[in-house]
């Protein structure tokens, strides 16, 4: 580990899915800007992101999020020691856009550049600092707001992702669990369009649960004797309940010849809105989804972290925006759980300088011939 300066400044770019992303963090914790351009509107009406689009419109606002990032330097470029972007995992076109934008940069300014595990990054998000740390548990005291120390164990749980990983040192993982199937946010996504309640999924399915009463139980896959996970039937168990209410539903409202519109076959992939469902139901299943995935996770990571001897848990990536599963978490785990505010848990660029100046520290440099892996594993360089 090399000693870089307290006033190390990173400007940082992030392009993996459909947030064009920059910022600059000053020191590996101390976030000058932090400038994020959703397009969310631009792919809501495909109900979902379009690869090509997300890779046409990065293109288009790289150049000003960036400026904007650096607005908050006095000295703008001259105060600016390296640059680093995000190479995987994620949309390769899209990741193209940022690490080529990024590699230009610094090779114009003649700035060392390093880049950056998507995964990695969402995990280093806890070493920023952020005022309101512990917002959404109640219990702000159980953590410090220092920087977390090892060994640690990270619940990773994005919209491609979800996985448990021991943390021994900086850039030291091993895995010790993931999903079998469906991510966590992917779950969220499909279930928000299965219940018509939109996009992006997660946030939505979290309000509509807000306000239920009496929701029923639905399974929870344990599978026990390991810490993978599997959301899938979960998923489907949901689309089941959704087709019995409909056919109810429209017993009652449209008599007929028995048998006529007989019950419909599950077809998970039509993952199609449903207008036809009232809210109060949606609210109870959106409930059911989530207590069902929240219990799982927190078990899983609660255990995990007593076995390991983990000195903190790390709740990481989009999905640790869910206010339930923070409070939980928080509440059934032995060790302080560190979760980033909620808007450095969905993607941004600080949380890849974050993770960049520990890479630096650690002598790493990237080369220009540094590509994209759309697949990149946690851990893999
Ligand atoms: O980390 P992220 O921004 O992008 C990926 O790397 O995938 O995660 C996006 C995922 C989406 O699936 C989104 O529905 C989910 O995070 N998400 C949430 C919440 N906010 C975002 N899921 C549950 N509750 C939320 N409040
Ligand atoms: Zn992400």
């Amino acid at each position: 580990m090399t000693n870089l300066p307290d006033d190390f400044t990173i400007l940082a770019v992030e392009t993996s899915c459909d947030e064009t992303a920059a910022a600059v963090v000053r020191g590996g914790r101390a976030v000058l800007a932090n400038v994020v351009a959703s397009q969310m509107d631009m792919h809501r009406r495909y109900g979902g992101v379009v690869p090509e689009v997300a890779s046409r419109q990065h293109i288009l606002s790289l150049a000003p999020v960036v400026q904007e990032a650096l607005a908050a330097l006095p000295g703008g470029w001259a105060d600016v020691d390296a640059i680093a972007a995000t190479h995987g995992p994620g949309l390769s076109g899209a990741l193209l856009t940022g690490l080529n934008a990024a590699k230009a940069m610094a090779w114009q300014r003649g700035l060392p550049f390093v880049g950056v595990n998507h995964l990695e990054s969402h995990i280093y998000a806890s070493w920023l600092e952020a005022g309101d740390r512990g917002q959404g548990t109640g219990d702000r005291g159980r953590d410090s707001g220092d920087p977390p120390e090892f060994p640690l164990i990270a619940l990773v749980v994005s919209g491609g992702h979800t996985l448990l990983a021991l943390l021994h040192g900086h850039g030291d993982y091993a895995i010790l669990g993931q999903t079998r199937d469906d991510a966590v946010g992917e779950a969220f996504d499909k279930v928000a369009r299965i219940l018509g309640l939109g996009y992006p999924g997660g946030p939505a399915v979290q309000k509509a649960a807000e306000g239920a009463q009496g929701a029923p139980t639905l399974p929870r896959a344990w599978l026990r004797g390991s810490y993978d996970f599997s959301f899938s039937g979960l998923k489907t168990a949901v689309l089941h309940k959704v087709q019995e209410r409909q056919e109810q539903n429209s017993r009652l409202t449209k008599p007929g010849p028995k048998g006529k519109g007989g019950r419909l076959e599950p077809q998970p992939s039509a993952l199609s809105p449903q207008p036809s469902l009232d809210p109060h139901w949606v609210a109870q299943m959106a409930h059911a989804f989530q207590e069902s995935v929240v219990d799982v996770l927190t078990a899983k990571a609660a255990d995990v972290a007593r076995e390991h001897g983990a000195t903190a848990i790390i709740l990481a990536g989009g999905v640790a925006a869910n206010t339930r599963l923070r409070a939980e978490l928080a509440r059934r785990a032995d060790v302080p759980v560190r979760f980033p505010p909620i808007a450095l848990c969905t993607d941004n660029a600080a949380m890849v300088a974050a993770a960049a100046f520990y890479r630096f520290a650690a002598g790493a440099q990237s080369g220009w011939d540094l590509d994209v892996t759309p697949n990149l594993k946690l851990g893999a360089a």
